[in-house]
C-alpha cells in the first residue's frame, strides 16, 4: 500500500485551460468581479494551485479592456479559488473574431462533434484551424511568461505545465520547443477531458497530424478511460508512425518517450454528499408522484432527444405510470451561438410541447422542462429526492452528472439508469445500462427501475457510493500528478483501495 501525504506537488504548478477557475463578469460601474465556477477541476485543481503559489492561464470569458485588471477574491469568499491572488491569474483575451472562429467554430463545431464520433455534424473550415492555431499560440506565449516568473521565483524548482482538453491540442509543442530555446525547465501534462476517438474518425480532420504532434509534445497524456488511451496510441502509430506500445501505454516522438495514462475523473463526492444534508426539501417527493431526473448541458451528445422518445414509449406501454410518474429535465443553455445547439433548442421545445399535449389531464403534465442554471445546492436536492436518473447520453468522456447523482442519495437508495457510451458507464456497473438508440429498450429499463424493490436499489447504490467515495476528484488529481512524478510520498492519507 502507499501513502500519500496532503501536501501533493513537489513543484509549483501551472494549469492552463480555456476557461479560469472563475468568470469574470463587469458590473453597472464598469468594474470585475469574480464569479465562482462549480466544476469538479476546479474543485480539486485550484486549492493545489493556490497552495503550491501556482499559476493558471485561460480566458475569463469576457473581453478584458486595457484598462482592466483581474481583481482580487473578496472577503468572506468560500470558493475553491479563495486564496488565488490576482498575481497568480494570467489571463487570455480573446477578441471577437477569436470568439467566433477558434471557440464557437473549431472548439464547439468541428472538434467537440469529431471527438464524440458524430462527424456528420462537424464543419471543417480553414479559416477555424487557423483561428484555433493562432489562440493556441497565445495560450502558449502567456504560459511561457509563466515559467520565466517560475524560473525566477523559485529557480530550484521544475514547474509542471498541466494543460487541459480539446481547445488547447497545439500549445504543448510550442511551449516545449521556446522553453527549449530559453534554457525553462519544465514538465508537461495533458488531460482530454472529452472522448478520443478511433483513428477512422481521426483522419477525417485535414490536419490530423498536427494535433497529433501537438498532443505528443507532452510528457504525459491522460484519458479518462483505456478505449480513449488505445485510440490515441492508434491514431499515433497508423497516423504519424511513431512507434508504440499498447501493454505499457507509451509512445516514441521526437526521440522522447510519452507516457499515455486511463485516469478516470471523480467527483469533489463529499462535497455532494454534504450539500445534500444541507440542502431544503425541494418539494418532489410530497405529491406521490414518482420522479425520473435528467440533468444535462442541452448539448446533441447528450441524447435528449432519444431521451424524451423513450419516456413517451414508457407512458404508451405501460400506462399503469400515467398520472403517478413525471419527467423532470433540467437542460443547462451552452454554446448558444452555435447552429447545432439553436437547432436543438427549437427541437427540445417542440418535443416536450408534443409530448405533454398528448398525454396532460388537468392535473398532471408528464414533463417538467426546466431550461435555464440552477443552482448546485438546489441541484443536490434533486439529485438527493429523485427516484431515478436518467444519464443517457450517445456519447460522453465520463459523465459526472451520474457520479453526482449518487452521491447526493443519502436517504431513499434511488436508481441510476446509465449509458454505455459514455466514460462512467464502463465503471459504475451497478446502475443499470441501457443503449440510447434502443428507445424501446431504454423504456422498458424505465420501467424496471420505477419497479425495482427497495433492497436491489440499495444493494446497487450502496456499491455505486463506495465506489466514487473512493476515487473522486482528488484520488484522480494525485494519481496524474503521481505518474508525471510531481507527487510529494510520505506518510499521511492511504488513497490505495
Ligand atoms: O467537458 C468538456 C467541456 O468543454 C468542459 O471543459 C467545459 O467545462 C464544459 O464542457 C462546458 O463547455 P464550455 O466551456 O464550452 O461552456
Amino acid at each position: 500500500k502507499r501513502m500519500i501525504s496532503h501536501s501533493v506537488t513537489a513543484s509549483s504548478l501551472i494549469v492552463v485551460s480555456n476557461r479560469l477557475p472563475f468568470v469574470l463578469k463587469r458590473t453597472e460601474d464598469d468594474g470585475l468581479v469574480r464569479k465562482p465556477s462549480a466544476g469538479g477541476l476546479v474543485t480539486a485543481v485550484a486549492p493545489v494551485v493556490v497552495q503550491s503559489g501556482g499559476l493558471w492561464v485561460g480566458w475569463p470569458g469576457l473581453q478584458m479592456k486595457e484598462t482592466d485588471s483581474v481583481p482580487e477574491s473578496v472577503e468572506g469568499d468560500v470558493s475553491p479559488t479563495a486564496g488565488l491572488k490576482s498575481s497568480q491569474v494570467l489571463s487570455v483575451n480573446l477578441d471577437d473574431v477569436d470568439y467566433e472562429l477558434y471557440y464557437n467554430g473549431c472548439c464547439n463545431a468541428t472538434f467537440w462533434p469529431l471527438f464524440h464520433s458524430m462527424p456528420d455534424r462537424a464543419i471543417f473550415n480553414e479559416k477555424f484551424w487557423m483561428a484555433y492555431k493562432k489562440v493556441n499560440e497565445d495560450f502558449s506565449e502567456i504560459t511561457l511568461k509563466a515559467l520565466r516568473k517560475m524560473q525566477t521565483d523559485h529557480p530550484e524548482q521544475v514547474p509542471l505545465v498541466w494543460i487541459h482538453d480539446y481547445h488547447l491540442m497545439l500549445a504543448a509543442n510550442t511551449i516545449r520547443q521556446k522553453a527549449e530555446e530559453e534554457n525553462l525547465q519544465c514538465k508537461i501534462g495533458f488531460f482530454l477531458h472529452i472522448p478520443f476517438p478511433p483513428w477512422d474518425i481521426m483522419k477525417i480532420f485535414p490536419w490530423e497530424d498536427m494535433i497529433l504532434q501537438g498532443i505528443l509534445a507532452c510528457d504525459l497524456v491522460g484519458f479518462h478511460v483505456e478505449d480513449y488511451c488505445l485510440n490515441f496510441l492508434d491514431s499515433c502509430q497508423r497516423g504519424l508512425g511513431s512507434r508504440v506500445d499498447r501493454k505499457l501505454m507509451l509512445a516514441e516522438h521526437g526521440g522522447r518517450t510519452v507516457r499515455i495514462r486511463p485516469l478516470p475523473i471523480g467527483i469533489p463526492f463529499s462535497r455532494f454528499d454534504q450539500m445534500a444534508h444541507e440542502s431544503p426539501n425541494c418539494g418532489l417527493d410530497t405529491n406521490n408522484v414518482k420522479v425520473v431526473l435528467g440533468v444535462d448541458r442541452l448539448d446533441y451528445t447528450k441524447g435528449l432527444v432519444n431521451r424524451l422518445q423513450a419516456f413517451e414509449r414508457l407512458l404508451e406501454e405501460f400506462p399503469e405510470h400515467i398520472g403517478k410518474i413525471m419527467l423532470m429535465q433540467v437542460a443547462v443553455p451552452s454554446r448558444t451561438d452555435v447552429k447545432e445547439y439553436i437547432d436543438l433548442k427549437e427541437d427540445m421545445d417542440k418535443l416536450v410541447g408534443q409530448i405533454n399535449g398528448k398525454f396532460s389531464t388537468p392535473t398532471w403534465s408528464p414533463i417538467r422542462y426546466i431550461y435555464g442554471c440552477i443552482s448546485q445546492q438546489e441541484l443536490a436536492g434533486y439529485y438527493r429526492d429523485a427516484d431515478v436518473a436518467l444519464v443517457t447520453p450517445m456519447r460522453d468522456g465520463m459523465n459526472l452528472v451520474a457520479k453526482e447523482f449518487v452521491a447526493c442519495r443519502i436517504r431513499d437508495p434511488g436508481v441510476l439508469i446509465l449509458s454505455p457510451f459514455a466514460g462512467a458507464g464502463g465503471m459504475m456497473h451497478e446502475a443499470l445500462l441501457v443503449n440510447p438508440y434502443e428507445i424501446g429498450t431504454v423504456a422498458k429499463v424505465l420501467h424496471r427501475a420505477l419497479t425495482m424493490p427497495h433492497d436491489e436499489r440499495e444493494v446497487r447504490m450502496n456499491a455505486l457510493r463506495a465506489r466514487e467515495k473512493i476515487y473522486d476528484v482528488n484520488f484522480w488529481m494525485k494519481s496524474f500528478l503521481k505518474s508525471i512524478g510531481t507527487l510529494i510520498e510520505e506518510d499521511g492519507e492511504d488513497v490505495t483501495p
